[in-house]
């Protein structure tokens, strides 16, 4: 397989990739960065510009799957310019990729994009979501983002391919991302919950949503998947869980919301809000986890 990945460099891109080359597959990549370029017998980057909507039209050469993750990072303070270029790298980069395979003869037999759990009403007392189970949506701002994100993302169909997109949830490694951020507080017994501590937090290990994107290109499946582990849990458990693991019991009394929004301002939202979210189709589709349970993950990943 050939697969260009955009967002290569990131968290989850930075290890697709590496599975996909120790499988002996030939990755291409988008960076926005020329520092970031390298050229490898089956690791190759190309440019674009995503503000510019320029892009190196060679990255598809060959290519039969796309994989699209880039977009500027969420976990920053929610200015109104940071919110322009949080939808805007997400709705012009899918535009751009949209307008080559539109204009250029290609190979591409399938797109595979992320989309993010946030789609989902914010709700805790609500059973586990579902593919379908949406409308109604969050009415909030990620929610607009991924709803603006997953609709110009079906224009694919008109190129012809595939389409699959991965709602992604709170994705949890040994290095960067949640987990490190949620770790932090808790490695100095600082650790708590947030709020009233009953949030769902539907987790998934990085390697499962690795494991997750390859599945879906292997075997060309198409639509909406959710890339959540099948045992979400709330918020406080969650954190003693993490206390646990680290062998750093968490026992003070969760941070006020007041206090998270004080903090974080409109993006508390992320951390605050509760999205409870079923892996059913995937393991339908014969995905097998490796870590379905977060305790097997935390041991995973927490040193
Ligand atoms: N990690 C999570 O818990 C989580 C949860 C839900 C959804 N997601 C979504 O999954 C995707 C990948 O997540 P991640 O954690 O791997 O993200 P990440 O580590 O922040 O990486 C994002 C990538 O996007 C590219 N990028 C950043 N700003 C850009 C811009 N303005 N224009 C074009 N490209 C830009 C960067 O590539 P270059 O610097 O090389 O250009 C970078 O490699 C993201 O879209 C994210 O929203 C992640």
């Amino acid at each position: 397989m050939n697969v260009l990945i955009t967002g290569a460099t990131g968290l989850v891109g930075s290890q697709i990739a590496d599975l996909f080359i120790s499988k002996g597959h030939t990755v291409h990549y988008l960076t926005t960065r020329s520092s970031a370029i390298r050229t490898e017998p089956n690791y190759k980057g190309f440019l674009w510009n995503v503000k510019n909507m320029t892009i190196d039209s060679s990255c598809i050469d060959g290519v039969d799957t796309i994989i699209h993750l880039a977009g500027e990072s969420v976990f920053q303070r929610w200015t109104a310019a940071a919110k322009e270029s949080i939808m805007s790298s997400r709705i012009d980069s899918t535009q751009l990729l949209v307008d080559l395979l539109k204009d250029n003869d290609h190979t591409v037999q399938q797109v595979i994009t992320a989309s993010a759990i946030g789609i989902y009403p914010d709700d805790q007392d609500a059973e586990a979501f579902k593919e379908n189970d949406i409308p109604p949506y969050a009415d909030n701002y990620l929610a607009d983002v991924c709803i603006a994100w997953e609709s110009i993302a079906q224009q694919f169909r008109e190129t012809g391919v595939q389409l699959s997109i991965v709602r992604i949830g709170i994705v949890l490694a040994a290095q960067g991302g949640a987990l490190e951020q949620m770790a932090q507080p808790v490695k100095y017994y600082a650790g708590a919950g947030f709020g009233n501590g009953k949030m769902w937090q539907s987790w998934i290990a990085i390697d499962d949503l690795v494991g997750i994107f390859y599945y879906l290109s292997e075997n060309r499946l198409e639509g909406v998947y959710n890339g959540v582990a099948p045992h979400p849990v709330r918020n406080r458990p969650m954190m003693e869980a993490i206390g646990k693991a680290m062998g750093k019991p968490v026992f003070l009394p969760n941070v006020p919301k007041f206090v998270m929004k004080l903090m974080l301002g409109e993006m508390a939202a992320v951390v605050l809000s509760s999205q409870h979210v079923s892996s059913e189709r995937i393991e339908e589709a014969g995905y097998q986890f490796k870590y379905p349970q977060l305790d097997q993950a935390l041991e995973q990943y927490i040193d």
